[in-house]
């Protein structure tokens, strides 16, 4: 469960993170912020590439950036759109990896939060790495 403070902190960070974001192919600017167990913050926005599949979500760039600091366990994740639009599938199943646990804030440009609730929430019977264990 995230604090008060917590939640403020993630979804200012993915307001500011969507500055960042690098889509000038459908001019859908996305940013993300990932709160780590340890109280770390990482940021992320999309990347798109004139090779359009090519492109990245700002939610997987945030995680990829954590993930590759060596962060494992997340508190939660905000992503900010200016419809609050909803992660896509590829994002909900990397986020899932770690975890169905976290938080998930999604938000618009103003910061207003539009959905709240877990990983597990919004991928249901999700595959999981508890799969692969015998
Ligand atoms: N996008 C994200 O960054 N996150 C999502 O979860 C959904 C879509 C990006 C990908 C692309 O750059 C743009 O939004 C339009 O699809």
């Amino acid at each position: 469960m995230l604090t008060e403070q917590e939640r403020q902190q993630l979804v200012d960070a993915a307001v500011e993170a969507r500055a960042a974001a690098y889509a000038p192919y459908s001019e859908y600017a996305v940013g993300a912020a990932l709160l780590t167990e340890d109280g770390t913050l990482y940021q992320g926005a999309n990347i798109e590439n004139a090779a359009y599949p090519v492109s990245i979500c700002a939610e997987r760039v945030a995680i990829f950036k954590a993930v590759n600091a060596g962060h494992r366990n997340f508190k939660g994740i905000a992503v900010v759109t200016r419809d609050g639009g909803s992660p896509c599938g590829s994002c909900r199943q990397v986020m899932a990896e770690f975890g169905l646990q976290p938080s998930v804030l999604i938000a618009n440009a103003e910061g207003e939060v539009v959905m709240e609730g877990s990983v597990g929430d919004i991928l249901p019977g999700a595959f999981t790495p508890a799969n692969l264990l015998d």
